[in-house]
């Protein structure tokens, strides 16, 4: 398996993009078990009267996923060899969070409540943001692979909540 990557390459394979996806699928789950207090938005509301973002997005979440994302590129680089990982991890974990922070934003505006549910939305807003940093670092995604990979993550993403949920981290399935 060729792991070694490099930013002027393309993302052939879903396994080299699930390898460069690392920092995002750390850094996307552990703001749930962190689960912080104090809200990114600091509970301030936009004209339409509600939240800019709600409580589900806080600033503890947001930094300790930065920190989990960027680990994961160092496992990543340690495993492969790949060096750039050590550098695009933070960015790649930042575009996550931002991603997810997106997918927030929309769903108060669209007035949908802080943990209600938006199918494809919540499963694939930190994806979009991870892909679009991973595209602006140089790297090239073909649209097959891109799918694919959306497909899976989706998928990863249902598994985990729906184990989070039986842990007892989560109040809701989704
Ligand atoms: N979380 C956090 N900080 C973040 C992201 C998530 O503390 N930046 C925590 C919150 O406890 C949140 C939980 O992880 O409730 C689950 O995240 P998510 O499903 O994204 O948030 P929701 O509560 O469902 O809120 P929203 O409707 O805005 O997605
Ligand atoms: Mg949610």
């Amino acid at each position: 398996m060729d792991v070694s990557f490099h930013v002027d390459q393309s993302i052939d394979s879903v396994i080299e993009a699930l390898i460069l996806l690392a920092p995002a699928l750390f850094a996307n789950p552990t703001p749930v078990i962190v689960k912080g207090s104090k809200p990114i938005d600091m509970g301030a509301r936009m004209p339409d009267g509600r939240r800019v973002l709600g409580d589900g997005k806080t600033i503890e979440g947001f930094l300790a996923g930065l920190v989990a994302g960027s680990l994961a590129g160092l496992l990543v680089f340690l495993v492969t060899g790949n060096y750039h990982m050590v550098t695009h991890a933070p960015a790649i974990a930042l575009g996550a969070l931002l991603g997810d922070i997106a997918g927030s934003f929309l769903k108060r505006r669209i007035g949908i409540e802080r943990g209600r549910p938006a199918p494809v939305l919540d499963q694939l807003d930190f994806y979009a943001g991870a892909l679009a940093v991973s595209i602006a670092l140089g790297y090239k995604w073909d649209l097959e692979i891109t799918l694919l990979t959306a497909i899976i993550v989706g998928g990863l993403h249902i598994g985990a909540n729906v184990f989070a949920y039986l842990a007892g981290l989560k109040k809701v399935p989704w």
